[in-house]
Formats: C-alpha cells, sequence, structure tokens
C-alpha cells in the first residue's frame, strides 16, 4: 500500500461502520468500548481508504471555535509504518486550521510510543498541568479537560496553530 495512493473521505451515518475492523484492531478493553461509542456520535471521521477498505481513522472534534480535539486516531495493524497516521494527522491539522482553530489537543498513554512519537513529529508537546491557558498564550486546557475524557496513565499533547486572539479593547467611555 502506497501512502500518496490513500483517499481521505469522511465517514458519516451508518458508512462509519466501516472503521470497526481497525478500531477492533488498534483498542482493546474500555478504550475500544469507548472508541465505538465516540465512533457513533463525533462530528467528523476521517477515514483514509486504500482498495476500497478503510485502513485507518481519525476521530476529530472542535471543541470551542478555537480548540480542535484529536479524540483517536488509529491504523490497521496490516497498513502501520507506511504513513497512514501521518496522512491522518497532516489533514485533521489542515481542517482545524482552515476553520480557525488556535491550538489542537490529543491525548495520548504515557507508553505508547508509536502515538507520542506521530504527534512529536507533528510539532506537539506535552502539555503541563499549570500551565497558563492557551488564550493567554500557552497550551494550558483550562474548562476544556472535562470534555477531553482524560483518563490516568494518559498525557495531554498539544499543539498552537495560531497566534491567540489579541484581548478585546476595553471600552471607550467617551462614546457612552
Ligand atoms: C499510533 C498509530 C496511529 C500510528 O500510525 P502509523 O500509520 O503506523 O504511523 P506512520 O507510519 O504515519 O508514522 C508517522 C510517525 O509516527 C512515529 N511512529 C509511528 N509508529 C511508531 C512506532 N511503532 N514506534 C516509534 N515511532 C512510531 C514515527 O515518528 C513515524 O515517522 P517515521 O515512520 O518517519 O519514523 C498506530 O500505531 C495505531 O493505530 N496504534 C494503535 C491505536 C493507538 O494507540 N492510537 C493512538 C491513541 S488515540
Amino acid at each position: 500500500m502506497e501512502a500518496a495512493s490513500l483517499e481521505l473521505v469522511d465517514l458519516t451515518g451508518s458508512d462509519r461502520e466501516r472503521a470497526i475492523p481497525v478500531l477492533k484492531d488498534s483498542f482493546t478493553g474500555i478504550y475500544r468500548w469507548h472508541a465505538k461509542r465516540t465512533l457513533g456520535r463525533i462530528e467528523t471521521v476521517r477515514a483514509a481508504i486504500a482498495g476500497g477498505q478503510v485502513v485507518g481513522f481519525a476521530l476529530l472534534e472542535r471543541l470551542v471555535p478555537e480548540v480542535g480535539y484529536v479524540y483517536y486516531i488509529a491504523v490497521g495493524r496490516t497498513a502501520r509504518r507506511q504513513g497512514v497516521g501521518a496522512r491522518l494527522l497532516d489533514d485533521a491539522l489542515a481542517r482545524f486550521r482552515a476553520a480557525g482553530a488556535q491550538v489542537v489537543y490529543a491525548a495520548a498513554e504515557e507508553d505508547n510510543v508509536a502515538s507520542i512519537r506521530l504527534f512529536t513529529s507533528r510539532g506537539f508537546r506535552r502539555v503541563e498541568r499549570q500551565e497558563r491557558g492557551y488564550r493567554d498564550g500557552g497550551l494550558g486546557a483550562w474548562g476544556l479537560r472535562s470534555r477531553m475524557m482524560l483518563v490516568s496513565g494518559e498525557q495531554l499533547l498539544g499543539l498552537r496553530l495560531a497566534p491567540p486572539a489579541p484581548p478585546e479593547p476595553a471600552p471607550d467611555p467617551t462614546t457612552r
């Protein structure tokens, strides 16, 4: 399979079930359950198609207009290390950027080397708990962590796409 010959498409409705074999290949236990539930509900499912089959997918959502989140990214076992995950992530970043997102987050288990390397290869870095918020130039995810469904043993990774919006100017008292 040539990564260059992949087709990237949105999966909607019952077509999302085409991603289940890759999901089963990639997650076990509670993650599989959660990924399956998210697959059915999430805003965007991007799938990488080769030879008519889904070989990888990314589950994407904007948490607020300026924040994108990669809930899951997965590639079927036989298609790994051929650039599919990188294609899906580059596509996700391009879409978030085009939609006006300033930052993108993803979560990875601390021992998931493949996933952490994939994200860091695209400029993501670990987000510290006490960091300044993303609206103030840091990558702190204040107010959004509960929507990210982070579980113990996972680390939050973040990437800034654009500088924070300038603060609203103070109201001009002379125009009251
Ligand atoms: C993580 C995952 C999506 C990577 O997909 P992939 O198609 O194999 O990744 P790519 O071939 O595009 O690799 C891109 C880069 O990621 C890194 N990488 C990917 N797999 C790696 C591995 N097993 N070990 C070390 N680095 C790895 C490398 O930096 C790689 O670049 P390189 O090949 O030029 O060295 C895939 O391993 C997977 O589906 N894992 C199970 C599901 C999962 O854990 N998802 C992440 C949590 S949401």
